[in-house]
């Protein structure tokens, strides 16, 4: 279909939007129903069908570096922070923004450290850590999903797994939080809602120098966690460097924080707004895996990914130009009707393959370890919460567009039973 680049750059401008955060959805069926956009008649290029999404993610020729772009990316209609900001950030790029060669031997070095093998043994720890959140709560007599559950349990796991003291954690949390709005693109035009650069270079630099330190610590005081681990990973030879270590610990920080959150909050949103708790409470585990993967389609923690055309890439209806930049919306490709019958529809039974966790060479790796504590989480909560109910459909939410999740969703509930009655 043809558009406007004007009425292009306004379907997006209302994306970033504060007002649409809560439901995205159908403002994302009509920027899909469009087809692939160029906004404004800028170097930026918009995917939402599932198949584009898919074909550019496996493209060799779509990068992660930013330098390949072919104009500097502030004055463009979408505003890419972390690029821009690429300058002043001590430290290098992780993985997650480099290509290869560089990309495949940081990925096998750190996937060999931080296996399925290691994540499943953590399963007996998630469960007890998701007890005890729910402990707590019955205690108090209130409980806040976010604040209570899904918050802290993939943030307790991330820090026992790193070897981060959880005294730390407030500090760091706070860095994290300030560090997931780079991710974020931003309307040039907005005049609100924006992330201060400063905080933002303040927040990283600060994160930096914290994993500078506990890495020199644990060089001579080894213990058994991942960051002693990645120091010792080899592969034919080689070794992840000294500040290859650092960015490497703060990616899995804060993937730890600021992704697992949202997924087991939409759960429960999806859960009980479908009414499903009942029917989770009967058949149990294998139901649960596919309640947690139908939820990574139906309401994705990451809601889009970038990428940089290095090459010219042929779509069926745009081509796309060497310097490109491209936002691919995954939480669009999630709900396309021609991949996913009856998209907007809660389903845990249906044939699941969603772009949740990306796809290609960059495709989450920390998967397993979301994926196992959803299931602990989602499991505890059916097992422990009598009759639970919302205060507010839909919640509040946080003001992240990448990242998108509730700020906050109190439940009522008539008690909360104990861990071994359960
Ligand atoms: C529900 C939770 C999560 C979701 C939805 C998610 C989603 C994603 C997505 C979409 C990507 C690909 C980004 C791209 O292609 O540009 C990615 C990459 C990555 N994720 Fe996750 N993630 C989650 C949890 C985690 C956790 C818990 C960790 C580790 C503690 C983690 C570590 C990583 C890493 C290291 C990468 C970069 C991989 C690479 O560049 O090769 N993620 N994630």
């Amino acid at each position: 279909m043809t558009t406007t680049p004007a009425r292009n750059l306004g379907l997006f401008a209302q994306l970033l939007d504060p007002a649409h955060r809560a439901d995205p959805y159908p403002l994302y069926h009509r920027i899909r129903e469009h087809g692939p956009v160029r906004l404004g008649g800028a170097p930026v290029v918009v995917l939402s069908s599932y198949q584009d999404c898919a074909t550019v993610l496996r493209d060799k020729a779509s990068s992660v570096e930013r330098h390949y772009a072919s104009i500097p990316l502030g004055p463009t209609p979408v505003h890419d922070l972390a690029g821009d900001l690429a300058g002043e950030l001590t430290g290098i790029a992780p993985m997650l923004f480099r290509d290869n060669p560089d990309h495949a031997r940081l990925r096998r070095l750190v996937a060999a450290t931080f296996t399925p093998a290691v994540v499943r043994r953590m399963e007996p720890r998630i469960t007890a850590i998701a007890d005890a959140a729910l402990d707590r709560a019955a205690e108090r007599g209130q409980l806040d999903i976010v604040a209570d559950l899904a918050g802290p349990l993939p943030v307790t796991v991330i820090c026992e797994l790193l070897g981060v003291p959880l005294d730390d954690e407030p500090l760091i949390r706070g860095w994290s939080t300030g560090l997931a709005r780079a991710l974020d693109p931003v309307s040039a035009t907005a005049t609100t809602g924006r992330p201060d650069p400063a905080a933002l270079v303040s927040d990283n630099n600060a994160l930096h120098d914290y994993f500078e330190q506990l890495v020199r610590h644990r060089r001579t005081r080894p213990g058994d966690d991942l960051v002693s681990a990645l120091i010792v990973a080899e592969d034919s030879g080689q070794a992840l460097s000294h500040d290859e270590l650092i960015t490497t610990c703060a990616l899995l920080l804060i993937a730890g924080h600021e992704t697992t959150v949202n997924l087991i909050s939409n759960t429960v949103l999806a859960l009980l707004s479908h009414r499903l708790h009942r029917q989770i409470l009967r058949v149990a585990p294998p139901f649960v895996t596919s309640v947690v993967e139908e939820s990574l389609r139906y309401d994705p923690p990451v809601q889009l990914v970038p990428r940089i055309a290095r090459e010219a890439i042929q779509l069926p209806d745009i081509t796309i130009a060497a310097g490109d930049f491209i936002v691919m919306l995954l939480a669009a490709a999630n709900r396309d009707p021609a991949v996913f019958a009856d998209p907007d529809r809660f389903d845990p039974a249906r044939a699941n393959r969603h772009l949740a966790f990306g796809l290609g060479q960059h495709f989450c790796l920390g998967a397993p370890l979301a994926r196992l504590e959803a299931t602990v989480a989602i499991n505890c909560f059916a097992r422990r919460v009598i009759d639970p109910r919302l205060v507010s459909d839909p919640p509040s939410y946080r003001e992240h567009v990448t990242l998108r999740g509730p700020a906050a969703m109190p439940v009522t509930f008539a008690s909360i039973a104990s861990a071994n009655a359960a």
